[in-house]
């Protein structure tokens, strides 16, 4: 066993500490509080190589291994958790499902520009589209119906809650073929943002990663060719799910780089702050929970970094990957509350970042499967 990391790795780890401290910290406050897409650094992300991290070089990517993309998901969302989650679903959802299940006709005409991140030297980035208006953790439950019509799909129906809803040029998006088949009348399709019959909703206005853009999306009678579905007919739940336990490793580490944030801004404040005649690091109540905060990172780090290995080695990952994402975002929700309590009042304004970490740290329980959810998919496994 090694617990050091690569040149490679502590060089990745570096590049993206170096940018989210001088790209994303700058305007991180004001993008929160009016809603702004992070456009300018998800591009210089892509010049990076970041947003196809793990994609072979073969289809534009940077051919990395999980780990180096966890250590650079942990570093950007110490600071900017907005523009990590756009990183995070580009990266885990889109571009991974793509090269693990796609065709190579869909990987040279889809992958390779989204592992790039850019296309005509614009934006171009994807988005996964599973959750509905009423169907979020029962996921089966599909409404989107995407009707067989020979040598296309007709697809009708609305997505919720999509990350990178209107920056996004490519959708993967399940939709319903066979209701008869349940999970297994499911297909996973690639449809294109301006294709006729796509709308894009209006803005979800968050608690928190306010900088990402949430919206739901319409299809009404969009006509996608079937060589736009990805893997067999009814492989569309599977492939949704497969992608997930990997995507969860990505918002695993998203809410690790959350819980490091918060630990590190408050052990910084603590040393500078002054209460009862001393620098309250001083006080052992603040110690304590400083204590606590680096004890439970640092496990949640493990559990990240054991996903990433589990992936990397090609072991099954299932629980794995459920194990850290339960435990790193319930680590960022509790560490970040505890920063806004070692900072009293000044923690509670905007100016000194722990407030939105704590709204951000909320969402890394809910998506990309809910706390609930994850101890769903551990229990099952376990009793296979
Ligand atoms: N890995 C692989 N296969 C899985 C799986 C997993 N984690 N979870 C389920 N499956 C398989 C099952 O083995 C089963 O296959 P078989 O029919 O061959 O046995 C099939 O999928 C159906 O599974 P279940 O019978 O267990 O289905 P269920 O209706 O009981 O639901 C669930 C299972 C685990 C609750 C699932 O619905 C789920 O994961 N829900 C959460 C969905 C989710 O994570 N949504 C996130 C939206 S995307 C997002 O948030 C992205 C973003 O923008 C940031």
């Amino acid at each position: 066993m090694n617990f050091e990391l690569t040149e490679e790795q502590l060089m990745i780890q570096q590049a993206a500490r170096n940018f989210a401290n001088s790209e994303c910290l700058p305007g991180v406050i004001e993008r929160d509080e009016k809603m702004i897409f992070p456009k300018e650094q998800i591009l210089q992300l892509a010049d990076l190589g970041f947003m196809g991290m793990m994609v072979s070089t073969k289809y534009g990517g940077s051919g990395m291994d999980t780990v180096s993309y966890v250590i650079a998901m942990e570093e950007i969302s110490k600071v900017d958790a907005s523009v990590a989650v756009c990183m995070s679903v580009n990266n885990s959802l889109v571009c991974w499902g793509l090269e693990a299940f796609g065709t190579e006709q869909q990987k040279q005409q889809y992958l390779t520009p989204l592992a790039q991140g850019k296309k005509n030297d614009d934006l171009y980035i994807g988005a996964f589209l599973l959750s509905e208006p009423e169907a979020g953790s029962d996921a089966t439950s599909q409404h989107t119906t995407a009707e067989d019509k020979g040598d296309h799909y007709l697809v009708n129906g609305t997505k919720n809650w999509i990350t990178n809803g209107s920056s996004a040029s490519v959708y993967l998006a399940m939709a319903q073929t066979d209701r008869s088949k349940g999970p297994r009348g499911i297909n996973a399709l690639i449809i294109e943002k301006n294709w006729p019959g796509v709308t894009v909703g209006a803005k979800e206005n968050k608690m928190g990663i306010r900088g990402s853009d949430t919206h739901s999306i319409q299809f009404t009678d969009v006509k996608v060719p079937k060589e736009n579905r990805i893997g067999k007919d009814g492989f569309g739940f599977k492939f949704a799910m497969q992608v997930l336990n990997g995507g969860r490793i990505g918002i695993a580490a998203q809410a690790l780089g959350i819980a490091a944030g918060a630990y590190e801004r408050s052990l910084e404040y603590s040393k500078q702050r002054r209460a009862f005649g001393k620098e309250i690091i001083s006080h052992q109540a603040i110690q304590f929970k400083l204590a606590d905060m680096l004890t439970r990172t640092e496990a949640a780090r493990l559990l990240v970094y054991k996903a990433a290995l589990d992936k990397d080695s090609g072991k099954d990952y299932t629980i794995s990957s459920a194990m850290a994402k339960v435990f790193a975002s319930e680590t960022a929700m509790w560490a970040a509350t505890e920063a806004v309590q070692i900072h009293g009042g000044y923690g509670y304004v905007k100016e000194y970042h722990v407030e939105r970490m704590m709204r951000d740290a909320k969402i890394t329980q809910i998506y990309e499967g809910t706390s609930e959810v994850q101890r769903i998919v551990i229990g099952r496994s376990l009793a296979k």
